[in-house]
């Protein structure tokens, strides 16, 4: 199959209608995409991604309206989340209803729901008369992608079409709220911060994102993120005496180090965090196609988007210590 960029949205409307997947662009990453309503195209979002049917996507819609029609109840908290927030890089996990298929929940009884902040994509699901199920465009565990060449890497030759909305402005994945027993839950740290979310609601949230093999609520697999070449966090310093004679590629974080290395990356010489976001991705996958033989990061202070982003990296190295990753 040959996989073809472009700006239309008409042109991506009509791979939608036939059931194929596409790749859309979001403000956070891009997604790979396909009638959320039909078994045929979201069994192809699985196989394209290599994705284990047990983990769930997230429908992207254009509205409220458009959540409500999926959704058994819409929770005080989970509207005023909404209020401020949508369109905006935050995911709601709300009791299903009957007609959306369990292949998208992966069986659970909630579903995963978001509207994402991007024009060329609004205007798509405001074309087509469904909802888009949409994991990340990248190959399962992978880095994700925040522009269509990254997408191009990854999935060449499996999809038809990937529509070009220029690179992601947020730069990691949507922050994922639950709705339990009059509490609310994070279960993703991402592009809308826990403070942000705590002060909408004038009360704590309580964060539920713990890494697991076998996660309960899925959606929380180590296994995310990662770079093929190994990757440490830690003290930059002591890490780069502790891989010394090896090609180090360097990731920082406002002032850098004066100390020599093979490559070096900053996500934000300035030190801001939402730059850093914006970052990540891209400076993770050219670290890890730069040559070196490992990459060494510190995390930021888990402030803001910091916290998500140290979410990523601890993840990448997690994957990095388990043996037989072939990526
Ligand atoms: O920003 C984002 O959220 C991006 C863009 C494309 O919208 N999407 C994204 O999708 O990150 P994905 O599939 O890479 O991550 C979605 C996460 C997964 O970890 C999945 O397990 C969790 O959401 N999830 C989805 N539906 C769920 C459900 N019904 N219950 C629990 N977790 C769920
Ligand atoms: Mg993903």
């Amino acid at each position: 199959m040959e996989t073809k960029i472009g700006n239309s949205i008409r042109e991506a409307a009509d791979w939608l209608r036939q059931n194929e997947v596409i790749a859309i662009p979001t403000e956070t990453v891009y997604g790979l995409a396909g009638n959320a309503l039909s078994e045929e195209a979201v069994v192809k979002i699985f196989k394209a991604k290599n994705r284990p049917f047990f983990n769930p996507l997230i429908i992207h819609t254009h509205s409220r309206e458009g959540i409500a029609s999926f959704v058994k109840n819409i929770p005080a908290e989970a509207h005023i989340i909404a209020e401020q927030f949508s369109p905006g890089p935050v995911t709601f996990l709300l009791e299903k209803k009957d007609h959306v298929p369990d292949l998208v929940t992966g069986g659970h009884h909630k579903v995963a729901v978001r509207i994402p902040n991007h024009p060329l994509t609004l205007s798509l699901l405001n074309m087509i008369d469904f909802p888009l199920a949409a994991p990340s465009a990248n190959r399962f565990g992978y880095v994700s992608p925040t522009t269509a060449n990254h997408v191009m890497e990854g999935l060449t030759g499996l999809i038809p079409y990937i529509l070009d909305g220029g690179p992601c402005v947020v730069g990691v994945e949507s922050t994922i709220v639950d709705f339990e027993d009059n509490e609310v839950i994070i279960r993703r740290k991402g592009g809308i911060s826990v403070e942000l979310i705590e002060k909408a609601l004038g009360k704590a949230v309580i964060i539920r994102t713990h890494a697991s093999d076998h996660p309960v609520a899925p959606g929380q697999l180590k296994s995310h993120y990662a770079t093929i070449t190994p990757l440490h966090t830690g003290n930059k310093l002591e890490l780069l005496r502790k891989f010394n004679g090896k090609k180090i590629a360097l990731i920082e974080f406002g002032d850098p180090l004066n100390e020599a290395c093979y490559k070096r990356f900053n996500l934000s010489p300035s030190g801001d965090p939402d730059e850093a976001a914006r970052n990540l991705f891209s400076l993770m996958r050219q670290a890890d196609h730069c040559g070196a033989d490992v990459i060494v990061t510190s995390l930021l202070p888990e402030e803001g988007l910091g916290a998500a982003v140290n979410d990523r990296l601890k993840r990448a190295e997690h994957l990095n210590k388990q043996d037989g990753y072939t990526g």
